[in-house]
C-alpha cells in the first residue's frame, strides 16, 4: 500500500470515479478544491490501483494549532470493508501529527451513512452537532430528506 498526495491527473481520476466515490461535486467544483492552497488530500493505491481518497483542506492555521476538515472520504466499491477506509483515517492522523501542531479534525456524515459514522465512531470522533433535513434527497428515495452528524476529533501535539 502507498499513499499519495496528488495523481498524475488527479482531476480526472475523482471525474472518472466521482460515482462509484459518492462525490456529487462538479467538475468546476473538483478543480476548484485541488487548485485551492489549503487543499491536502490523500489517495491509497495498491499495486496496480488507486482504490480510495480522501479529500480534504486546512480551515484554519498558525503556528501552534490547526482545524481540517475532512471534506470526503471513500473507498471504491470492489475494496470495501476490507479495512482501507481505517487505513487512510489513520494516514491522515499520521500526517497531521507530524507538523507538531494540536489539529482539530471536523467532519459530517448523513445520520443513514451506517458504514461511516461506525468507521468515525472507532476511530474516536465524537458527535457534537446534528443538522435536521441537512441533505435534500438520495437517489433511493429522492423525496427524503436526511439529518447530518456533524463530527470532531482532536488530535493534541504532544501524543
Ligand atoms: C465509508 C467508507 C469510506 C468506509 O471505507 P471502508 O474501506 O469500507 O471501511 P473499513 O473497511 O476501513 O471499515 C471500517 C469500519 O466500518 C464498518 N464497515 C465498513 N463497511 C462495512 C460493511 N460492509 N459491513 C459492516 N461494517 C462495515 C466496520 O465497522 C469497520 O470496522 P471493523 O473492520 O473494525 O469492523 C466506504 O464505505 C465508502 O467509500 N462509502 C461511500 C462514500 C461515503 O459514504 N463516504 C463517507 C462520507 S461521510
Amino acid at each position: 500500500m502507498n499513499f499519495l498526495h496528488t495523481l498524475s491527473d488527479s482531476k480526472n481520476w475523482i471525474i472518472n470515479h466521482k460515482d462509484q466515490l459518492e462525490i456529487n461535486w462538479s467538475e468546476k467544483d473538483i478543480e476548484l478544491h485541488l487548485n485551492k492552497e489549503t487543499s491536502f488530500n490523500i489517495y491509497l493505491l495498491d499495486q496496480t490501483n488507486v482504490t480510495g481518497a480522501l479529500i480534504g483542506h486546512f480551515l484554519y492555521q498558525d503556528h501552534k494549532v490547526s482545524e481540517f476538515e475532512i471534506l470526503h472520504i471513500a473507498v471504491l466499491p470492489k475494496f470495501r470493508n476490507q479495512g482501507l477506509g481505517r487505513m487512510i483515517l489513520e494516514e491522515l492522523e499520521k500526517q497531521l501529527k507530524s507538523t507538531g501542531k494540536s489539529v482539530k479534525i471536523f467532519l459530517e456524515a448523513s445520520a443513514v451513512n451506517k458504514f461511516a459514522i461506525k468507521l468515525y465512531e472507532k476511530l474516536g470522533y465524537k458527535a457534537y452537532n446534528e443538522r435536521k433535513n441537512y441533505y435534500g434527497s438520495n437517489p433511493i428515495n429522492p423525496s427524503s430528506l436526511q439529518d447530518a452528524i456533524l463530527f470532531a476529533k482532536t488530535l493534541n501535539a504532544s501524543s
